[in-house]
């Protein structure tokens, strides 16, 4: 996983430094800034020839790329649109075209002309931050399972020339915003890992891993003799049909004073699904090697917040199976008892991910928690929603669910809430048991959610369903998705 360096020059250093290539931001009816025409002259006038040519344009989000001269070998320009409609969605689309088109350029370091983009230094800061964030993610490529490893993008070094604010603090921004992207990216590289690396076991170790790497962070691993102790009968009935033992991963930051209540966040950690003895159809059930997207999430915000070093304390917990079928596996009318006592009458054993998360939600009681959000791909229902754009949110907090909603509008990782509530949570009603684990078959994201929430009646709670958001399809990969958003809502906590 190559990760770009970060840096900082005065305006005028984009001009005379050498580079591989500058980038030049260009909005409608705009003149080219003191520092883009500086550049412009030292490359040969090549943008500006572009533009009159019409090669070159402001339309938001088209790159073109031209062959420089002297100190500077390529220009790159990139449409920005209006400067009154230069909102936070319009970064992003910057930011994320000029991040792709470098990663995939033969450039190994780029300056971007940064002082075109805004005169507000926060509006400036702001943009640095997306642009470090999808300028890491940009070059993150999946080699762990190749056995010749396909060449990945070899761009190496980001530096922003810019005045408006002060080169410490162009840096600063961008490697915010990078820590963000590796964050995310190590969360890709877990989700993308195939099942048969990526098992409970696996994500244990990589749960000690990252307690080793920060003194900030300590990690406990609960095992099926422990959880059995504990009453988790609910959890461990969905690994019963595997071979892989299932694992509670426990990750405590401590970046708060020591009284101060966790914000919690448990991930569901289905290292596989086949659907068990409610056995899923062969057609793309490989793609339920990403149904751990939720803990890889969880794995990616603890790095992330434990790198920024917040100051709050979070607890990660990670609730790791395989659903398999098998002669142990649980079978459809399996009655089992949850940690908190209430039975479940299993009536389909690929309803798994509630099963691993409501014991889950119950141990988080003990931590007395501020707010637990819980991240799964839960249902597939809620791509019938809300397709891979936004997430599901559910909450039984208004506060909270405004939180997440902000904070995933701020970071560009959208969330959408829907509705929780006596008139769908009815649907789960059983007669052999407190509950049956799915509805009748309309809104099942929701009567997902309803379950859970039957588990999360201790503390404000919300519900993050990234089935559509956390993958795109098999070739496109994980995305790294909630781990944006996430981290946005727990810096605005931390502030
Ligand atoms: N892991 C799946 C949900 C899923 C589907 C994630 C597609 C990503 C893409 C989950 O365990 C599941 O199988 N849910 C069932 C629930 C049903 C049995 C009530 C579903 O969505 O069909
Ligand atoms: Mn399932
Ligand atoms: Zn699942």
């Amino acid at each position: 996983m190559s990760k770009p360096t970060v840096h900082g020059a005065s305006a005028a250093s984009a001009a005379t430094a050498k580079s591989d290539i500058v980038v030049v931001p260009l909005f409608t009816n705009e003149d080219l800034s003191t520092s883009a025409s500086e550049v412009n002259v030292a490359a040969g006038d090549v943008l500006q020839r572009a533009i009159n040519i019409g090669d070159a344009d402001a339309k938001l989000g088209k790159i073109t790329t031209m062959v420089g001269s002297g100190n500077i070998a390529r220009i790159m320009s990139v449409g920005c649109g209006d400067r009154a409609s230069f909102n936070l969605e319009a970064q992003l689309s910057v930011t994320g075209a000029v991040s792709r088109a470098l990663a995939s350029s033969k450039a190994k370091n780029a300056i971007v002309v940064g002082d075109p983009i805004a005169d507000d230094k926060d509006a400036l800061a702001q943009f640095l931050e997306f642009l470090g964030r999808d300028m890491a993610m940009a070059c993150y490529h999946y080699t762990a399972t190749l056995g010749t490893p396909k060449p990945g993008p070899t761009f190496s070094k980001l530096t922003v020339a810019v005045d408006g604010i002060s080169t410490a603090k162009a840096k600063q921004s961008l490697s915010v915003g990078a820590t963000i992207g590796n964050g995310a990216n190590l969360t890709r590289e877990l989700v993308n890992l195939p099942g048969n690396v990526c098992t409970p076991s696996y994500l244990a170790k990589e749960g000690r891993a990252l307690g080793r790497k920060y003194d900030k962070v300590s990690v406990s691993v609960l095992d099926e003799k422990k959880m059995a102790s504990m009453g988790m009968g609910s959890l461990l009935s969905v690994g019963n049909g595997s071979d892989e033992p299932s694992k509670l991963i426990v990750m405590k930051y401590e970046g708060g004073p020591a009284k101060q209540a966790p914000y919690c966040l448990v991930g569901k950690g289905i290292t596989f699904d086949t659907g068990g003895i409610s056995l899923k159809p062969a057609k793309g059930m490989e793609s339920m090697k990403f149904d751990m997207g939720g803990a890889g999430s969880v794995f990616g915000v603890m790095q992330t917040v434990a790198e920024l070093g917040l100051k709050i304390n979070v607890i990660g917990v990670v609730a790791a199976a395989e659903n398999m079928p098998s002669g142990c596996a649980t079978k459809p009318g399996d009655v089992v008892t949850s940690m908190s006592g209430k039975t479940i009458e299993i009536l389909n054993t690929d309803a798994e991910g509630r099963l691993v998360l409501c014991d889950a939600l119950t141990y988080v009681e003990r931590f007395k928690p501020e707010e637990v959000v819980d991240i799964a791909t839960l249902t597939g229902a809620i791509i019938v929603s809300l397709g891979h754009e936004a997430s599901g949110l559910f909450a039984n907090d208004d506060g909270l669910a405004e939180s997440l909603t902000a904070a995933g509008l701020a970071s560009g990782d959208e969330a959408w809430r829907l509705p929780i509530n006596k008139r769908y949570d009815r649907q789960l009603n059983s007669k052999y048991a407190d509950m049956q684990n799915i509805g009748t078959g309309t809104a099942g994201s929701i009567t997902a959610a309803c379950f859970l929430a039957r588990f999360a009646e201790k503390y404000k709670w919300a519900h993050l369903d990234v089935a559509g958001t956390a993958f795109q399809s098999m070739q496109k990969g994980a995305t790294g998705r909630p781990v944006p958003l996430l981290v946005e809502y727990l810096r605005q906590k931390a502030s």
